[in-house]
């Protein structure tokens, strides 16, 4: 069971807990991936099914999740096991999702350090795709910064929970949130820009396949963290009397916000047409070149990314940190180091999967498009399936009623339609979704 629970930490308040979540859902997931993903799509009416997703399947689970963590204050596995024994599993699945996420997620993390700086001393030069390449392929480089990345990190995790995340949280997004502004006005100031926002909201549905849906349900996980421990260990470090639908709305409006700004950022700098990581690592630059102090903008792009990646980041860290501490009795500087130099180790795979042992292949993937795939085709949906279940069938109704509204104090008007939501909605639809996307995805291997 649960050890050090009396001397666990939590956050100061309900704000900063707002802004510990807000930083764990808003990351790469939106401003790397969500704009590609609706240029891939056609724009417009993918962000319409996304958005489906969010409010139908993304949020009922962020507050399933984060009622787990409240209500038994422990790390992700216990957590589970404390409200139905034998269900420790699925608090263990999770954890292990993640930890495959950040294999992957801290070398492109080390890479927006890299660009920060390249773009600042302006050495990136003309040959943006080159550039790219070369310095992602290379074998000393990227694991560098991949690993000042991680150590970043792990400064922040042995700060504690008040004194490393919260406070961590309280600088790193405010000035998300500056940049941010900054780069959107700028867009928007540009006739492009407000062509682009035109394109990003006008739906063209022709382009709507069932890929279509599959992908905006994994981007809508994926960008709300769920299912992974990370937003269960910070809802268990929530203060007594939070209201937990209300800091998932704020949490889920946030992260939608800053996806939705990033796309009119990256759309109206016209690069809609390029796909994947060349999107922010190759387009952007090459746009940002051509812009008048083009490197102070092209700085403040990846430094925001960067930011962003940093807040997420750490609440896997935390996820998995947790374990270590609670579970298996370890001091916080010791559980957190064995998850750093775990996610080291991964994420030296990883980074040397796309040069020096490329050759490497599963499934005609190399290790880093397997973390990727592997993670957000199975794990995703499967959480969320296993997540959705345990709280609508499992947890005894009465109970998650209680934790739901405060022992019947709050959200006494939204309880049963949330109730609704994950006992039938998100099992059947993320499980119909889940079953097309697996026979698809065997169909392209
Ligand atoms: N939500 C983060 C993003 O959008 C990614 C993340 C996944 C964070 C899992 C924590 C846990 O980039």
């Amino acid at each position: 069971m649960a050890k050090n629970t009396a001397q666990r930490g939590g956050f100061g308040g309900k704000l900063t807990a707002i802004l510990a979540a807000a930083g764990s859902a808003i990351g790469l997931g939106n401003i790397w991936r969500f704009p590609y993903i609706t240029s891939e799509h056609g724009g417009g009416a993918f962000i319409f099914i996304y958005l489906g997703c969010i409010l139908l399947l993304g949020l009922p689970l962020l507050i399933a999740e984060f009622a787990v963590g409240h209500n038994s204050k422990c790390n992700p596995i216990d957590a589970f096991s404390k409200i139905r024994k034998g269900w420790g599993w699925l608090g263990a699945m999770g954890l292990i999702s993640v930890f495959l996420i950040m294999g992957y997620y801290f070398v492109i993390s080390g890479w927006t350090l890299n660009y920060a700086i390249a773009s600042a001393t302006e050495t990136i030069g003309d040959d943006f795709g080159g550039f790219f390449t070369s310095f992602t392929t290379a074998t000393w480089m990227p694991l560098l910064f991949t690993y000042i990345f991680i150590i970043a990190n792990h400064l922040i995790i042995v700060g504690g929970v008040q004194g490393g995340i919260e406070r961590a949280s309280k600088v790193l997004m405010p000035l998300l949130f500056a940049i941010l502004i900054v780069l959107a006005v700028y867009s928007l100031w540009l006739p492009e820009g407000r062509e682009a926002l035109g394109e990003v909201f006008t739906p063209d549905f022709s382009k709507v396949t069932g890929k279509t849906f599959l992908d905006a349900m994994g981007q809508a996980f994926f960008t709300l963290s769920v299912g992974m421990g990370a937003m269960l260990i910070y809802g268990s470090y929530f203060k007594e009397g939070t209201k937990i639908a209300g800091t998932a709305i704020s949490v889920v409006s946030l992260d939608t916000l800053v996806a939705i700004i990033a796309a009119v950022i990256i759309f109206s700098a016209g690069v809609q047409n390029e796909s994947g990581m060349q999107l922010a690592f190759v387009a952007m630059p090459k746009v940002f070149s051509a812009m008048p102090a083009g490197n102070i903008w092209a700085m403040l792009f990846f430094l925001l990314l960067g930011l962003a990646a940093l807040s997420s980041t750490i609440s896997m860290h935390e996820a998995v940190t947790s374990y270590f501490v609670e579970k298996r009795g370890m001091s916080r500087n010791k559980g957190a180091l064995i998850v750093t130099v775990g996610a080291m180790l991964l994420a030296t795979v990883a980074s040397l999967s796309l040069g020096a042992w490329s050759g490497f292949t599963v499934a005609g993937m190399n290790i880093f498009a397997l973390l990727d795939n592997f993670t957000a085709i199975v794990m995703l949906p499967l959480l969320g399936i296993l997540t959705s279940i345990f709280v609508g069938w499992i947890w005894r109704k009465e109970d998650m009623r209680a934790e739901l509204t405060a022992q019947g104090s709050v959200d006494k008007a939204t309880y049963p339609f949330v109730r609704f939501l994950l006992k039938w909605v998100c099992p059947v639809l993320v499980s119909t979704l889940f079953i097309f996307g697996i026979i698809d995805f065997i169909k392209s291997l």
